[in-house]
């Protein structure tokens, strides 16, 4: 797995605020999240994009994981100040590995990933480790479901993995090296 240090943190962390009110954006231009929606993230880093889905599209439930306890310690701290009396029982922080994803089939319409996917494998620019990670992401997405991510790294073997895997792409947007994608998974045969 691709770990991040002190530095990585810092940069990433300090400049999640912006990022992720441009994703809220996205996500509300492109995808139309179902009232009552049980949401997964991965890779959550500082909490940021959690509170913006969270009071924005008030879904069901909202699982914000990282694997990395100095991250969810961060985004305690996001929800700590957001949520100064409490935080929305949607939400939820949890330490998870995208790889060994520990929550049922089928349990969410919505995953999100984003910049997280590529720290699947051993090295950023290793894709080796990144297939099973999706495959874990596919197994606990329900069909009809979206998995709503982006990258920096791996931008064309992902999209043609999901379409091999029969996800339909839609709402691309490309801005410098980064690529956001809201994949549809093939809804179940009526
Ligand atoms: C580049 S940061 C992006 C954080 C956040 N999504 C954002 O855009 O601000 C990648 C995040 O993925 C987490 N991560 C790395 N490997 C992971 C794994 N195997 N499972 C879950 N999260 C992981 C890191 O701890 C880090 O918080």
């Amino acid at each position: 797995m691709a770990e991040m240090n002190a530095i990585s943190r810092f940069f990433v962390n300090r400049s999640a605020a912006r990022r992720s009110a441009r994703r809220y954006r996205w996500i509300r231009e492109n995808v139309t999240i179902p009232s009552g929606a049980v949401c997964l993230e991965i890779g959550c880093g500082n909490g940021q994009l959690a509170v913006r889905f969270v009071d924005g599209f008030q879904p069901a439930k909202y699982i914000a994981t990282d694997i990395d306890p100095r991250q969810l310690e961060e985004a305690r701290r996001t929800l700590t100040a957001r949520y100064p009396q409490g935080n929305p029982s949607a939400l939820e922080l949890r330490a998870a590995d995208m790889l060994g994803l520990p929550f049922a089939d089928s349990s969410f319409d919505v995953v999100l990933a984003f910049v997280a996917l590529h720290h699947a494998g051993p090295a950023h620019r290793d894709f080796s480790r990144v297939p099973e990670a999706l495959t874990g992401i596919d197994r606990v997405l329900r069909p009809g479901g979206f998995l709503l991510y982006s990258e920096i790294f791996h931008k064309e073997p992902i999209r043609r993995w999901l379409t091999d895997h029969g996800y339909s792409i839609g709402g691309v947007q490309r801005r410098w090296r980064l690529e956001s994608v809201a994949a549809r998974k093939r809804a179940a045969p009526s």
